[in-house]
C-alpha cells in the first residue's frame, strides 16, 4: 500500500463563526493538497474542529446550551464553510466523535502504563482563556499578568503531569538535524532558542472534572478529563487510526478500535499547517508525545502568520473583521483564494485592506488573466470560427519556464512564488498580444498564417495556465478548459506540456472570467 501525502490543518475551536484567519489556513492546506495531487501524488487532507475544553464549554454556557448540542449546531456551519471554500479535505474530524475519544483514551492508558505520567498537587495562577497555569516568567515587570491572558485566578488542584524533562535534548538535536522540520527558518530558530534557554516544565494533561467536565474522561481516573490540547493534537493520529493506518494502530495494540475500509497508510504526516500562535504545542509538546508513543514525527510543521485588517488586530469586539462568506459572495471564491495567497507569503503577518483586494482583483485577475483569456478566445472565435490553427511554438519556452518553476515551487509549498511564476506567463502572453497586434493582422489577408500562429500561441498559453492555476483557482481553471472546448479536468501538472491543443478542434464559448467591478451594472 502506498503511503499517502498526509496534510493537516489546525482544528478550530468551535466557539464562534469562522473568520479570515481560519479560511486562510484552510486554503493554504487545500492548495498544497491539490498541488500534490496535480503532481501525481495520492493525498489525504484532514481538517476539522476542536470541540472540548473551557472555551467551548463557556461559549455553550453563555448561550444556555448543552455543549454537545451547541457544538453540533456550529459544526454544521463550519462544515458548510469548508464546502464554501471548496476544500478537498478527505475527512473532517470532530473531537467529540467516538472514533477520536476512544483513541485518545487508548493512548492515555498506554502512556500511563509506561510511566510517563504522575499525579501532583499544584497551586498557582490559572488563565481560563489560555487554559493554562501561568508561571512567574509570565508576569509583567510590575507583577501583573498581561490582559491577553484574560481572567487569572489562583487555583490549587491535583492533576496528572506528563514528564517532559528527559525529552529536551533529543528534541533539540532532532530539530537541528532536520532543517525543514519547522518552516520558515525563523520559526525554527524561535523554537530552538526557547528549547536551549529554558528548562521544559512538565505538561499538565488533565483537568479536574469538578471544575471542567467538557472533555474526554481520563480512562484510569474518573475524577479527571483530558487537557484540551492533549486531546486536540491527537486528532492527527486518531483519524489516521480510524482509516486503518498500521503505523499508528500498532502503538495501541490494534484490536479495540474499529477502522474503516479501505485501510490507508498515512502516518507520519507530511505537513501540519498551523498559525504562529500554536507553534510551541506543535513543535515541542506534539513531538514529545509522539516519541513517548513510539511513533515517528511529522515531516514538517509549516507555520503561517496572522492577518490583520487595516493594520489592527482582527477582533469581534471592535468590529474589525472580514467576513469571508460576504467577500466570496460578492467577488467569487477564486478571487478570495487568490488574494490571500498572492498577498501573503506563508510566514509573515499580513494586512487585509479592501482597497488592496480590489486592486489585485482589477489588475491581476480582471485585466491580467481574465483579459488574456477573453481576448485570446474571442479573437480565435471571430477570426477562425473557433477552430484551433496549426501548432506554433513561439511562447512554448515561456510556458515551459512557468511550468518548471511552478512544479519546483509546489514541491516546496511556495505558493506565493508559484503565483508569481504563473503570472510571468500571463504577463508575457498579454504583452505578446500587444506586440503582435492580431486585430491588425486580421485586416490583412497576406498575414493569415502569422495570425494563425499568434492565435495558437495565445490559446495554448491559456490552456497551460488553466493547468498551472488549477490548485489555486479550481473554478476558473475549469472555466478556461470549458471555454477552450476541452472535456477533461486540468488537474494534472503533466498536462502543462506545450502542444496539448489539437489543431482542427473547435473551442467553446468565451465569457468573462472576472467581471469588472468598476463598471455600473447593466
Ligand atoms: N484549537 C486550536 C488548535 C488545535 S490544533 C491541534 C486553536 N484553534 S483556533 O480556532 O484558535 O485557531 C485555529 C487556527 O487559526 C490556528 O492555526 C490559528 O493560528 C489560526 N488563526 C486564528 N486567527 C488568525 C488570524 N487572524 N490570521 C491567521 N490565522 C489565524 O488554536
Amino acid at each position: 500500500m502506498n503511503k499517502r501525502f498526509y496534510i493537516t490543518t489546525a482544528i478550530d475551536y468551535v466557539n464562534g463563526q469562522p473568520h479570515l484567519g481560519h479560511a486562510y489556513e484552510k486554503i493554504i492546506a487545500d492548495v498544497i493538497a491539490r498541488s500534490r495531487r496535480s503532481l501525481g501524488q495520492e493525498v489525504f487532507f484532514l481538517t476539522g474542529l476542536d470541540e472540548h475544553g473551557q472555551k467551548v464549554q463557556q461559549a455553550a454556557q453563555a448561550e444556555k446550551k448543552d455543549p454537545q448540542i451547541y457544538c453540533d449546531a456550529l459544526a454544521a456551519d463550519w462544515q458548510a464553510f469548508a464546502k464554501k471554500l471548496e476544500l478537498t479535505n478527505d475527512d473532517f474530524v470532530r473531537t467529540t466523535q467516538l472514533r477520536h475519544k476512544e483513541f485518545v483514551q487508548a493512548i492515555l492508558s498506554k502512556l500511563n502504563d509506561a510511566g510517563h505520567f504522575y499525579k501532583k498537587t499544584y497551586s498557582g495562577f490559572y488563565s481560563t482563556k489560555e487554559e493554562t497555569f501561568l508561571t512567574e516568567k509570565d508576569r509583567n515587570p510590575d507583577g501583573t499578568f498581561d490582559p491577553s491572558y484574560g481572567e487569572v485566578v489562583e487555583l490549587k488542584e491535583e492533576n496528572y503531569y506528563f514528564k517532559l524533562g528527559a525529552h529536551q535534548q533529543w528534541l533539540i538535536e532532532f530539530i537541528e538535524a532536520n532543517p525543514t522540520f519547522i518552516q520558515p527558518n525563523y520559526r525554527r530558530n524561535e523554537v530552538l532558542g526557547f528549547l536551549k534557554s529554558q528548562t521544559l516544565e512538565d505538561l499538565c494533561i488533565s483537568r479536574p472534572a469538578s471544575r471542567l467536565n467538557w472533555g474526554i474522561p481520563i480512562p484510569f481516573d474518573k475524577d479527571f478529563v483530558t487537557y484540551v490540547w492533549f486531546d486536540a493534537l491527537v486528532n492527527y493520529i486518531s483519524i489516521a487510526a480510524a482509516h486503518g493506518d498500521k503505523t499508528v494502530l500498532s502503538t495501541v495494540g490494534n484490536s479495540q478500535l474499529s477502522t474503516l475500509n479501505p485501510q490507508l497508510s498515512l502516518w507520519p504526516a507530511d505537513i501540519h499547517v498551523i498559525g504562529k500562535d500554536i507553534l510551541k504545542f506543535h513543535a515541542v509538546f506534539w513531538p514529545i508525545m509522539l516519541k513517548a508513543m513510539g511513533l515517528p514525527l511529522p515531516k514538517q510543521i509549516l507555520v503561517h502568520g496572522w492577518w490583520q485588517k487595516d493594520g489592527a488586530k482582527i477582533s469581534k469586539s471592535t468590529g474589525n473583521v472580514i467576513d469571508p462568506i460576504a467577500v466570496i459572495n460578492e467577488w467569487g471564491l477564486d478571487a478570495f483564494r487568490f488574494y490571500v495567497l498572492r498577498e501573503l507569503d506563508i510566514g509573515p503577518d499580513g494586512n487585509w485592506t479592501d482597497a488592496g483586494f480590489r486592486s489585485r482583483y482589477q489588475a491581476e485577475l480582471a485585466n491580467g488573466l481574465g483579459n488574456l483569456v477573453n481576448r485570446s478566445l474571442s479573437m480565435l472565435k471571430r477570426y477562425r470560427n473557433g477552430v484551433v490553427p496549426a501548432r506554433s511554438n513561439e511562447l512554448a519556452a515561456d510556458a515551459a519556464k512557468a511550468a518548471d518553476e511552478t512544479r519546483a515551487l509546489f514541491k516546496q509549498s511556495q505558493l506565493q512564488s508559484a503565483l508569481q511564476s504563473i503570472w510571468g506567463l500571463v504577463n508575457r502572453a498579454n504583452k505578446y498580444v500587444d506586440e503582435t497586434a492580431p486585430f491588425k493582422l486580421a485586416k490583412d489577408p497576406a498575414q493569415a498564417q502569422r495570425l494563425d500562429e499568434v492565435l495558437y500561441n495565445l490559446a495554448e498559453s491559456c490552456r497551460v495556465l488553466a493547468v498551472l492555476l488549477n490548485p489555486f483557482l479550481p473554478g476558473t481553471s475549469a472555466k478556461i478548459y470549458a471555454q477552450l472546448g476541452l472535456t477533461g479536468t486540468p488537474d494534472k501538472l503533466a498536462d502543462a506540456i506545450w502542444g496539448g491543443l489539437q489543431p482542427g478542434a473547435t473551442i467553446g464559448e468565451p465569457a468573462a472570467l472576472f467581471p469588472r467591478k468598476d463598471e455600473p451594472k447593466k
